[in-house]
């Protein structure tokens, strides 16, 4: 007999029919003469309550069903007499897969921390909350895909292994397959890399854009999505060692189109959450976050403010708020002051554009004033930023110049530059840090808690 999912079972209506669902027992009730089990299959955050007349099955079976244990049943699908649910199975046959301890099983009480959770990663996707978390992560990759299917752009693979360094933070996991207690030396003494699997000094990289834009000056429109890794120390709630980002680089967008684009591109995805996701966000609003559907809402309804980046220091240095980090001009901002923006002052999520050109990457496209760069980095309430992006330099000697200036090994990237030599365009893109678009969907407030495995630094167990 085939399985059919608890999702698909609770909305049906085909009433006194014989059904097979299987799945884990969330709780297990009654007396000794009937006992209620919930079980729950992942397919949805609610679970199937299935009846059990004690007189018809062996004791020691049921005995057996606990919290937490694996059951395969088959019965007959009823109206539902008690409260919350529509349907229910009269079990006729229980096979039990696996138990589960009472004794020591870590998820016999509800209620745990998150905290806790976490050091149970490889058992927490059974818990309502992740199991809601990971439905929506996999809800927004889909709609990701979707968004960008459906206008034409072309999903392209670019490298997880790299010799170069896209955002020139120089904080980058390196990859190698030399000796780490013996390995070889150059007649300076450094390590000799020439010798290593690549012939050269290689890391993970940091994002995709650099060969992004090679695909853009030939497809048009492209975009990727993979991991991305950071080496930075920065044990943060928004922050990941191994994260995934969204990069989509289009050909003849200059900056304004390029916030068009992420603006539309954000409001659809929450959108699509909102129509697609309704049980797992009523779930999380319940629990966790109760206005999280209407901030949603909220972000879909209203557009983005946008303004410079040297008008937004005037409002961070006029406010009466005190920050931790002082505000000047030049100062990259941090998420106070990012937030104090989109939460206080402006109350809607704001576009900051034209930051000054030493604190963005070499890549982003020079304004006449000498000072500042095309850069955009989307504002969002309770995160801060979500989305880094800019219009693209696409002049040849501004670029080469920019990348001496802040002394970029050419020889890294002579590839990259050879795009503004042949056929050169206009162009530009931006990241979205996926975590922090499923931290701002789920109202979670770890970003530690919205991937299935996260890495951060002293920490990669599971
Ligand atoms: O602003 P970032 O560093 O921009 C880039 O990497 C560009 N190459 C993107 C582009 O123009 N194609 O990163 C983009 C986004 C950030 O806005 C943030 O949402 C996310 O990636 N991000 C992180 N998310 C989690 N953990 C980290 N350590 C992150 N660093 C950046
Ligand atoms: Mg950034």
């Amino acid at each position: 007999m085939k399985r059919i999912k608890i999702k698909e079972l609770l909305s049906s209506k085909d009433f006194g029919a014989s059904v097979k669902a299987e799945g884990w027992v969330r709780t297990k009730r009654g007396n000794k003469s009937i006992n209620f089990i919930a079980l729950n299959d992942g397919s949805t955050i609610n679970n199937i309550q299935v009846v059990v007349d004690v007189a018809n099955f062996d004791e020691n079976i049921l005995k057996d069903i606990t919290t937490g244990s694996c059951v395969s049943v088959i019965g007959k699908l009823t109206e539902s007499q008690g409260q919350g649910q529509s349907v229910e199975i009269q079990a006729e046959k229980i096979k039990l897969y696996g138990t589960a301890d009472a004794e020591t099983y870590p998820l016999q009480k509800k209620g745990h921390t998150l905290e806790f959770l976490r050091e149970i990663a490889h058992l927490r996707p059974r818990t309502n909350t992740f199991g809601a978390v990971l439905r929506i992560r996999h809800a927004m990759a889909f709609a990701i895909h979707k968004y960008f299917n459906d206008r034409g752009f072309f999903y392209l693979h670019t490298p997880i292994i790299t010799g170069s360094d896209c955002e020139g933070a120089g904080a980058m996991f390196r990859v190698s397959t030399l000796d780490p207690k013996n390995p070889p030396l150059n007649e300076d003494g450094a390590i000799d890399y020439s010798l290593d699997f690549f012939g050269k000094e290689t890391s993970l990289t940091v994002s995709g854009q650099l060969e992004g834009e090679l695909g853009a000056m030939a497809l048009g429109e492209v975009y990727t999505f993979g991991p991305t890794f950071r080496a930075e120390n920065s044990n943060t709630p928004r922050h990941l060692a191994e994260f995934w980002m969204i990069e989509p680089e289009v050909a003849f967008n200059d900056i304004h189109d390029n916030m068009d684009l992420a603006e539309d591109f954000l409001q659809s995805l929450v959108k699509y959450a909102l129509e697609n996701c309704k049980d797992d966000l009523e779930f999380l609003q319940k629990m966790y976050d109760a206005e999280l559907i209407e901030r949603l809402k909220f972000v879909v309804e209203n557009k983005f403010v946008r303004l410079p980046y040297t008008e937004a220091i005037d409002i961070l240095m006029k406010s009466e708020q005190k920050f931790e980090f002082p505000v000047s001009w030049g100062v990259d901002l941090q998420s106070e002051h990012e937030r104090f923006l989109v939460e206080k002052h402006f109350k809607k999520p704001v576009i900051l554009t034209d930051y000054p050109k030493d604190i963005k990457a070499f890549y982003m496209k020079q304004n006449e004033d000498g000072k500042t760069v095309r850069a955009m980095d989307v504002l969002f309430p309770r995160i801060g930023e979500i989305i880094g992006g800019s219009q693209r330099e696409e002049n040849y000697e501004k670029l080469i110049a920019r990348i001496r200036e802040m002394h970029i090994p050419e020889k890294d990237i002579w590839w990259y530059l050879e795009t503004r030599k042949y056929g050169t365009a206009p162009h530009s893109g931006f990241g979205l840090g996926f975590e922090r678009l499923i931290l701002f969907v789920t109202g979670m407030l770890n970003i530690r808690d919205v991937i299935p495995f996260p890495r951060t630094p002293k920490s990669a167990d599971f």
